[in-house]
């Protein structure tokens, strides 16, 4: 039985919360690529790393495969928003692939640093985590130069060519302060390290973990909606934790929460990651209003205008009509 006194218990809603600039136009180009194509339209991985997103394309007509060489010949294929290395655009052409690439801007940003940094020669530390995709696809725009560190405890066994030439990168979905304390040991290690010229750590990520942080010390519960492998999602439950909170949990919908959670919970932090629909936070909410919790306190730590124009090639079919 649940503790708590009715008339106290309440929900403190973060916001910004949920889709992301990236996500958006991400998820909106695989729906543009099948209105305009028509089914099947392929997306190389998971168009962004949420199930419920995933299955709703799927429902659509979208087939997600792992690899290029499971599109027929001559078919159009969708990259995922977290980007891909150099080596699959050269494979999609020689299999005569027609491409539309939604790689997030901001990951393309992190890419292009790579590159210029390897031009120049240097060794680069690319703070992320091991097997992400978005590492993946980092590491190969110059694989030669690149050096994974998967957060401060792998500092130690970072080794370069020059100590006077290397510089840092990140994943674009990581811990800002874990981050933080990643890069005072490289450079305790390496006191020449050149930063990367503006944050790889984007505005997505970092205004969540700023809102989650808001909420967290005041929360006996907090519930992150977000998906296993979505790695920003999976760092608000670590941010909340830290800040304060009494428990912390990511479930992908409302039917996994347990009531166990509720016991002598007053106050709940609700949150989700920047690939998650808002019709899942309201399930959410209603989920919590059936057990009491109908009072809902949003807090804003940030507001949030970014749009980015979908990808090029496929504004032009889309101006053709084709
Ligand atoms: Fe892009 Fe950041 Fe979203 S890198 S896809 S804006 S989480």
């Amino acid at each position: 039985m649940n503790a708590s006194a009715p008339e106290d218990r309440r929900v403190l809603l973060a916001a910004p919360r949920g889709y992301c600039a990236g996500v958006d136009r991400a998820v909106v180009t695989v729906e543009k690529a099948l209105e305009l194509y028509g089914a099947p339209v392929y997306v190389r991985k998971e168009i962004v790393h949420n199930k419920h997103v995933v299955q709703t394309l799927q429902n659509r007509g979208a087939v997600f495969v792992e690899e290029t060489d499971e599109v027929p010949e001559g078919a159009t294929v969708v990259f995922s928003a977290h980007g891909v290395a150099p080596i699959v655009h050269e494979e999609a052409s020689r299999r005569r692939l027609k491409t539309i690439d939604a790689t997030c801007p901001l990951v393309t940003k992190v890419h292009k640093e790579a590159v210029r940094f390897a031009e120049q020669d240097y060794d680069i530390l690319l703070i992320g985590h091991d097997g992400h995709e978005e590492v993946v696809g980092t590491t190969g725009e110059a694989p030669e130069h690149i050096v994974l560190v998967d957060g401060p405890d792998s500092v130690a066994d970072v080794q370069v060519r020059d100590p006077a030439k290397v510089a840092w990168l990140s994943q674009t979905t990581l811990s800002v302060d874990e981050t933080t304390a990643t890069v005072d040991r490289l450079r305790e290690k390496f006191p020449l390290l050149l930063d990367p010229p503006s944050d790889d750590i984007c505005y997505a990520t970092q205004n969540r973990q700023i809102a989650v942080k808001r909420i967290a010390a005041d929360s006996d519960l907090v519930i992150v909606v977000g998906s296993k492998n979505s790695s920003n999602s999976v760092r608000l439950v670590e941010v909340a934790l830290e800040a304060g909170a009494g428990a912390a949990y990511l479930v992908d919908f409302a039917s996994e929460i347990s009531e166990d959670w509720l016991e002598g919970v007053r106050t709940v932090g609700l949150t989700s990651g920047a690939s998650v629909p808002e019709d899942l936070v309201d399930g959410v909410l209603s989920w919590l209003a059936e057990r009491g919790y109908g009072t809902v306190e949003v807090v804003r730590s940030a507001e949030e205008k970014l749009l980015f124009a979908l990808p090029p090639e496929l504004r032009k079919d889309m101006r053709e009509g084709s």
